[in-house]
C-alpha cells in the first residue's frame, strides 16, 4: 500500500535522466503516490481508487520537484558583512581577496571555528533550505585551505548526511591560495590530500581564476582527482576567461560553474562533451556583474542548470526560488526552462539525473507542492516564500 498520496495536483516536472537543452516539462492535473520513499504511481486519474496510509489533497495547487540545489558552499565560519560596503562603493572582487579579505577572511573564521559550531551552523541553513523548496544540496569545503580544515568541512558534511540530508560533497581545496604560500606547491600539496578524502567527497572542484588558480594548476589538480576515482567541476570563467570551460569539455566534467565569459566556442566543447553549464544568476546579482549568456547557450545546444552559490561572501542567499526568479528575468529563460534547470538538470550536474530532478516512477519522492495554481506563478511572484508543503524522500 502506498504510504502517501497527493491528490488533485497540477503536477509540472521534466523527464527522463539526461540533461535537457532547453526544457520538456509536461503539465498535467494529477495523483502522485509514494511508497518507501519513492514515487510509486504517477498519473493522470482523480485516484479515488488508489489506496494509501495518507491522503494529502493539493486542492489544485502545483507539484514539483523537490528543487536540486547542485552549487553551494554551506560549510563556513563567520559571514562578511564588513565587506558589504566595500562592495557597493564598486571595490572589485578580486582586489577584496588580494588584500587578505574575501574567502581568505573566511578562511581564517572557519578555521577558527570548532566541527560542532560548524554543523549547527550548516544544518541549520539546510533546514531553511528545505523550508524554501530545496531537497537536494551540493556543498563544497574550501574555506580551510589547510588539510585539517578542509577535512572539518567534509566531516560537516558527512555527518549531515548521515542525519539524513540529501547532500553531494565536493572537496574544493584549491578554492584560493593560501596567504604568502606558492601557488604551484599549494597545488601539489592539494593533490597529495586526495588518497585520504575519498570517503568523505564525491567530486572535486577548482577555482580557475586570475589570483586564483591558472588553467595548466586547474588542469593539474583535476586529472590527479580523476585518476583517484573522484568526479571533476571547475568554478569557470567567471571574471576572466582562462579557457576553464573548455578544459571542463575536455577532461569530461560533470558541471562547469559560473561561465559568464564563456565564449561561442568554450560553449559548443561544452555541449558536445554532456558538461552541464551551471549557472548561479544571484551571484552575478549580488555583485553587480554580467550575467552568463544562458539563452545562447541553449540555442547552441548547452543543457544549463541554475543553483544558488550560496556562500558569505558573492552570494549570501541559500533561496534557489529568488535565482529562478533572476534566471528568468535576466536570462529571459521561460518558467519551463528554469523549472528544468533547477531540477533535472541540476540534477544531472551531481550525477544524480536517475534518481532526482523529475517526478518519474522509481526517482526519490522529493516534491513540493507549491502555493500557486499555475507554473508563472512561481516565476512571476518573487521575494516571498511560496512553498506550501515540501515532501522529502528521507522523511518517510
Ligand atoms: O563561487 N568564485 C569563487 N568562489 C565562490 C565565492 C566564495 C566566497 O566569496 O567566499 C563563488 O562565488
Ligand atoms: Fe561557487
Amino acid at each position: 500500500m502506498l504510504d502517501l498520496l497527493i491528490k488533485n495536483a497540477l503536477i509540472a516536472t521534466p523527464k527522463g535522466s539526461k540533461p535537457v537543452v532547453g526544457e520538456n516539462v509536461e503539465i498535467f492535473k494529477g495523483t502522485i503516490g509514494i511508497e518507501a520513499s519513492k514515487i510509486a504511481h504517477i498519473g493522470s486519474e482523480a485516484g479515488e481508487a488508489l489506496e494509501a496510509k495518507e491522503v494529502l489533497d493539493a486542492g489544485g495547487r502545483l507539484v514539483t520537484p523537490g528543487l536540486v540545489d547542485a552549487h553551494t558552499h554551506l560549510v563556513f565560519g563567520g559571514f562578511r558583512q564588513h565587506e558589504f560596503s566595500k562592495k557597493i562603493e564598486g571595490v572589485p572582487y578580486l582586489d577584496i581577496l588580494k588584500a587578505g579579505g574575501g574567502i581568505l577572511s573566511t578562511v581564517e573564521a572557519t578555521r577558527a571555528a570548532t566541527e560542532e559550531e560548524l554543523y549547527e551552523k550548516a544544518k541549520g541553513f539546510l533546514n531553511e533550505m528545505k523550508n524554501y523548496g530545496t531537497t537536494t544540496v551540493e556543498a563544497k569545503s574550501g574555506y580551510g585551505l589547510d588539510f585539517e580544515t578542509e577535512l572539518k568541512q567534509l566531516k560537516v558534511v558527512k555527518r549531515l548526511r548521515e542525519d539524513g540530508f540529501d547532500l553531494v560533497s565536493t572537496f574544493m581545496g584549491a578554492h584560493a591560495v593560501p596567504k604568502g604560500v606558492n601557488s604551484n606547491d599549494f597545488i601539489e600539496e592539494v593533490i597529495s590530500w586526495l588518497p585520504k578524502l575519498k570517503d568523505y567527497a564525491e567530486f572535486v572542484d577548482v577555482f580557475c581564476e586570475d589570483g586564483a588558480f591558472n588553467l595548466e594548476q586547474s588542469e593539474k589538480l583535476l586529472t590527479a582527482a580523476k585518476k583517484e576515482g573522484f568526479f571533476i567541476k571547475i568554478h569557470a570563467d567567471e571574471i576572466n576567461n582562462l579557457g576553464g570551460s573548455s578544459l571542463a569539455a575536455k577532461l569530461g566534467a560533470a558541471s562547469a560553474e559560473h561561465l559568464i565569459e564563456a565564449d561561442k566556442s568554450d560553449i559548443e566543447k561544452m555541449a558536445k562533451a554532456g558538461t552541464v553549464a551551471m549557472l548561479l544568476p544571484a551571484t552575478s546579482f549580488y555583485l553587480n556583474k554580467p550575467y552568463a549568456k544562458a539563452k545562447t547557450m541553449i540555442e547552441s545546444g548547452q543543457a544549463v542548470a541554475i543553483a544558488t552559490d550560496f556562500n558569505p561572501g558573492s552570494s549570501p542567499n541559500f533561496n534557489l526560488q529568488l535565482a529562478m526568479n533572476i534566471a528568468c528575468i535576466k536570462y529571459r529563460l521561460t518558467p519551463k526552462e528554469v523549472l528544468t534547470s533547477a531540477t533535472l538538470n541540476a540534477a544531472c550536474g551531481i550525477n544524480r539525473g536517475s534518481s532526482i530532478g523529475s517526478i518519474e516512477l522509481g526517482k526519490n519522492a522529493n516534491v513540493v507542492i507549491w502555493d500557486a495554481y499555475d507554473l508563472d506563478f512561481l516565476f512571476y511572484a518573487f521575494g516571498s516564500n511560496k512553498v506550501y508543503k515540501v515532501i522529502a524522500a528521507n522523511s518517510f
